[in-house]
C-alpha cells in the first residue's frame, strides 16, 4: 500500500469529518509564506489533540515545539474561559509566527509562548512551581524526548495526559541498530516509560498525509 493512498483517505477524512476552520488555514498559509517547515500534526491528528484535551477537560496545557502555532490552536481552542497554555519554542522565527496566528485565532490571551531551548524552560516551569498541566504534547526535537518525558512527569499530576508526536519514524523505532539520534532517542524515551511505574502507556501507529509515524498516548496515575 502506497503513501499515495493514505494521503488521499487523509483528505478524504479531513474534508468529511473536520470541520474547515479559517485559524487553522491561516496558519498552514502563514507558516508557509515565512518558509517554516510543513511539518505540523495533520488536520485529523489535530483533531485527536483537540478531543482528547475536551475528554480529559483539560484546563492547563503544556506544548514542547509550537512551530506556526497549528497544534497550539487545535489544543488551545478545546481549553474552557479561563483556561491557560504554555507552549515552548526554540526558534523566534517560529514564535513570531505563532504568535500572529493566535492572535487571529482569539487566543492570545490563553497562551503563553515561551522562546529558547525547551529543556531551560522547562527547568524555569520547575523552578517556578508551575502545572501541573492536564495535558502535555511533545514535539519539539526528538533526540530530547527521554529529558522531556521526565520534566512532563514532574509537571503534571495523576489523570495527567502525555501525548508524544513522532515515535514510530517510519518503522525505525524498531531497528535496535539505529544510529539515527532521533530513534534513538524515542528508544530511550520507551525505555523509561516502560520502566515507570507512575505512567500507564501505548503506542499508536498510523499512516496518513506525514506518511507512516505514530504517537504515544500516556496517563499519570
Ligand atoms: N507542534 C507543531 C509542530 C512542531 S515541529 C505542530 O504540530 O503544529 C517541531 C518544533 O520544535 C519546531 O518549531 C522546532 O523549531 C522546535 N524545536 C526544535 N528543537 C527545540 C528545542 N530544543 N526546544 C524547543 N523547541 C524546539
Ligand atoms: C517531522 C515531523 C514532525 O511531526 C515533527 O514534529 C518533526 C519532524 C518530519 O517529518 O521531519
Ligand atoms: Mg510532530
Amino acid at each position: 500500500m502506497s503513501e499515495e493512498i493514505w494521503a488521499t483517505v487523509d483528505d478524504y477524512l479531513t474534508d468529511t469529518l473536520v470541520r474547515p476552520d479559517p485559524s487553522l488555514a491561516a496558519a498552514v498559509e502563514a507558516g508557509e509564506r515565512a518558509g517554516l517547515p510543513q511539518i505540523q500534526v495533520s488536520a485529523p491528528q489535530g483533531k485527536l489533540l483537540h478531543l482528547l484535551a475536551l475528554i480529559r477537560r483539560a484546563e492547563t496545557i503544556l506544548e514542547l515545539g509550537t512551530l506556526a502555532g497549528y497544534s497550539t490552536i487545535w489544543l488551545a481552542s478545546a481549553l474552557p474561559r479561563d483556561g491557560r497554555m504554555v507552549t515552548l519554542e526554540l526558534e523566534e522565527k517560529h514564535a513570531a509566527v505563532a504568535r500572529e496566528n493566535l492572535t487571529r485565532a482569539g487566543l492570545a490571551d490563553k497562551v503563553e509562548i515561551r522562546v529558547g531551548p525547551a529543556a531551560s524552560s522547562l527547568e524555569a516551569l520547575v523552578a517556578e512551581g508551575a502545572g501541573p498541566f492536564d495535558l502535555v504534547f511533545i514535539d519539539a526535537d526528538k533526540s530530547s524526548y527521554p529529558d522531556y518525558f521526565r520534566f512532563a512527569l514532574r509537571l503534571s499530576a495523576p489523570g495527567s495526559v502525555i501525548v508524544v508526536d513522532n515515535v514510530v519514524r517510519q518503522g525505525e523505532v524498531a531497528n535496535s541498530e539505529s544510529k539515527d539520534e532521533m530513534v534513538v532517542g524515542v528508544r530511550r524515551m520507551n525505555e523509561i516509560l516502560a520502566a515507570e511505574s507512575r505512567v500507564s502507556a501505548t503506542v499508536i501507529q498510523t499512516v496518513g498525509q506525514k506518511g507512516y509515524d505514530g504517537f504515544t498516548l500516556a496517563l499519570v496515575r
